[in-house]
């Protein structure tokens, strides 16, 4: 059985004082809940200050990017062993905003993917198509495309236990949620590429969906067999709408 997860993508919001202000309310809103992985994916000058915030608690602290080396003259970044010594939790990797607006290529998602691994960081790579891909029905070819490189360089074992979140990049902040049947066939397809690399993997890999997840959608996409969770944008930036989202999937 794959525990679901459910993740907050902050992208760049949030002063340390607004994220202790977000953690202290979410903090009370899921005492109860149970048989779910929380996360939130913060910027980088929040991190310490969450991971200490939520030590003992059952929320995970993300960061939103990383380097691929380990150190070097690359002014402006932070390397995997950087997240690791302050103990975050994991790192999401591949956001389409990284790749449209920062050219990510899936070849140095792979080495990004790699360099996670090494440093024993939790990853979640995201995949999706735009519109047009979507329209001109290459979705499953920008998926295969996407898998095949992104996932070059990790071994069975780390594909076993990475996240990969579906995020259309249609649905994303546009309040345009995939059709259940579009999410599941998508992850269905994702789990199936997984499988073709290695069977077992393919069983444990947990997929999110992104896009345009509120706490009156989720339940439903919650409930296809092959989402395992979600990762959440807009709706994760107040306590009471996030807490909503994992209170969909949790016992
Ligand atoms: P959204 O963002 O929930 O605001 O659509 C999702 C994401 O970008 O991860």
């Amino acid at each position: 059985m794959r525990t679901p997860l459910i993740a907050g993508n902050w992208k760049m919001h949030k002063t340390i004082a607004q994220s202790e202000r977000f953690i202290s309310g979410l903090l009370p809103l899921l005492y109860a809940a149970d048989g779910v992985e929380v996360g939130i994916c913060v910027p980088y000058t929040d991190l310490q200050a969450m991971v200490d915030s939520t030590r003992g608690s059952r929320v995970e602290v993300y960061a939103q990017n990383m380097h691929e080396a380990p150190e070097g003259a690359y002014t402006g970044e932070i390397s995997a062993s950087m997240l690791n010594e302050i103990d975050v939790h994991g790192v999401v990797l591949g956001h389409s905003e990284r790749r449209e607006y920062f050219n990510e290529t899936d070849a140095v998602l792979a080495e990004k993917l790699l360099a996670a691994r090494k440093a024993g960081l939790a990853a979640i790579l995201c995949v999706g198509e735009t519109e047009q891909q979507r329209a001109d029905e290459q979705t499953e070819a920008v998926l295969t495309h996407q898998l095949d490189r992104g996932l070059a360089l990790i071994d069975a074992e780390a594909l076993a236990a990475l996240v990969i979140a579906y995020e259309p990049i249609w649905a994303i902040g546009t309040g345009a949620v995939a059709t259940a049947e579009q999410a599941q066939d998508a992850c269905a397809f994702i789990r199936s590429r997984v499988a073709a690399i290695d069977a077992a993997a393919s069983e444990s890999v947990r997929i999110l969906y992104g896009g345009s997840v509120k706490a009156d959608n989720a339940t439903e996409l919650l409930a296809l067999p092959d989402v395992d969770g979600a990762l959440v944008g807009g709706a994760s930036l107040e306590p009471e709408s996030f807490a909503a989202i994992v209170g969909a999937v949790a016992t």
